[in-house]
């Protein structure tokens, strides 16, 4: 095993970063808050502006934070384009985040997920590594999930050494663009370093994924499909702690290393649900009869479906001094608040391919939205 132990030359004025898929969820929370947080940095986001990415989450940018972003839209995959970036920009750092991201859609197609998690990564990788002449300038950051490690019993915690069992298509091409991004260390010395994190939830993440698509369904008075029996458990992360995690492992983390980001914050499904409905009846004035708990459904399981994750972050807290700031009712409260202030982005979002993917692929799972 090749032994780095170069730390990234932090005293450098300006920083280039390219992150890809910046327009989806996090990575887009992670491009508004690093504007914020490191005025040093230059921002470029290529992304390919899929169903999930929206390229209006930057619209509100204020002019400081303007002139340190620039946009490319371009896919992972596309190795002219990604050539012709790197030859314009001396970057410092590669924040990986474009993917397929969501389980049920890998379930009914999970083509595009082997193209972009897996070709995609290996080509973006492959590009940087051409591009990366020495380990004390440059980090390749690839973010992915504790899903790779496949599913928990009632005890015990996802570590960085538990061994890979994917359950999912989505989870497989994630645990193989994993082991390309620590194969290009063992094999080129590429200083690339892996995050897996838990769910994360927060403003602008796309609503299919089980918070946001409930507070939506709830404001909306639809059903609420909670599938199976409710039960299996989620560790919840709020996405401004997953970004300051991710920002924390590009300045201090160690190339060939992993580290698992959770916000300790483990719930079953059912009682997320609950939650919600708790929170937005107050907020919507829904009282006695008229909760919105009525509108919950008990439908069919996904097909795989992993009973629990939880991730024992023990080492990004010791090793790089991180640990989550947001409590999960903060943080839901703060959710709730952003998505009934932002309609509009939802129906933004909602009025792309998604409407159509939902009336094609959920009515076979006797869903009804
Ligand atoms: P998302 O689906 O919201 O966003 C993905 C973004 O990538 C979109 O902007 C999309 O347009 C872009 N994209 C997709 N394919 C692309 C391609 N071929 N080339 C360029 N851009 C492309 O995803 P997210 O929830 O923000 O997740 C970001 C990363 O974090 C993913 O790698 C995901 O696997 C990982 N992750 C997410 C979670 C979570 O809870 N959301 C948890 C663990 C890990
Ligand atoms: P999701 O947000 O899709 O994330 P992941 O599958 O990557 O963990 O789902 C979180 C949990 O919520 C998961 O156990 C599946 C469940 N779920 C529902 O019960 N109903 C839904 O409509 C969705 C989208 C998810």
């Amino acid at each position: 095993m090749n032994t780095h132990s170069f730390k990234l030359d932090n005293t450098m004025a300006k920083r280039n970063i390219l992150v890809t898929g910046g327009s989806g969820f996090i990575g887009t929370n992670f491009i508004r808050h690093a504007l914020k947080i490191r005025p040093d940095w230059e921002i470029l986001n290529l992304d390919a502006l899929t169903y999930a990415g929206n390229p209006l989450n930057f619209d509100d940018l204020n002019e400081d934070n303007r002139r340190n972003y620039k946009f490319a839209k371009g896919n992972i995959k596309d190795s002219q384009k990604l050539n012709e970036i790197f030859s314009q920009t001396n970057f410092h750092g590669v924040i990986n985040f474009a993917a397929e991201s969501h389980v049920d859609r890998s379930i009914a197609k999970p083509d595009e997920f082997i193209e972009t998690n897996v070709t995609g990564t290996f080509r973006l990788l492959e590009a940087s590594r051409k591009f990366c002449k020495s380990t004390r300038d440059f980090r390749f950051i690839h973010i992915s999930t504790d899903e790779v490690f496949g599913s928990l019993g009632s005890e015990g915690y996802f570590t960085e050494t538990t061994p890979y069992n994917p359950s999912s298509p989505y989870s497989a091409s994630k645990a193989s663009s994993d082991h390309l991004a620590k194969a290009y260390f063992c094999t080129y010395d590429f200083p690339a370093i892996i995050t897996n994190c838990s769910n994360n939830y927060g403003p602008y993440q796309f609503p299919e994924k089980l918070i946001p698509l409930m507070i939506m369904n709830i404001i909306e008075d639809k059903p609420l499909p909670v599938y199976g029996n409710g039960k299996n458990i989620r560790d919840w992360l709020y996405v401004i702690d997953h970004c300051e995690a991710i920002i924390k492992v590009f300045e201090e983390g160690t190339p060939g290393e992993t580290y698992n980001v959770g916000g300790n914050a483990e719930k079953q499904n059912i009682d997320i649900v609950h939650l919600l409905c708790k929170l937005l009846d107050e907020r919507l004035q829904r009282t006695g009869k008229e909760t919105s708990c009525n509108l919950i459904e008990f439908v069919t399981d996904r097909p795989g479906h992993d009973k629990r994750y939880a991730i024992d972050s023990k080492k990004i807290r010791e090793k790089l001094g991180w640990k989550p700031r947001f409590d999960f009712m903060e943080g839901m409260k703060l959710t709730i608040d952003w998505y009934l202030d932002n309609m509009k982005w939802v129906e933004s979002v909602r009025s792309g391919t998604y409407r159509e993917w939902i009336d094609t692929n959920y009515k076979d799972r006797g869903k009804s939205l």
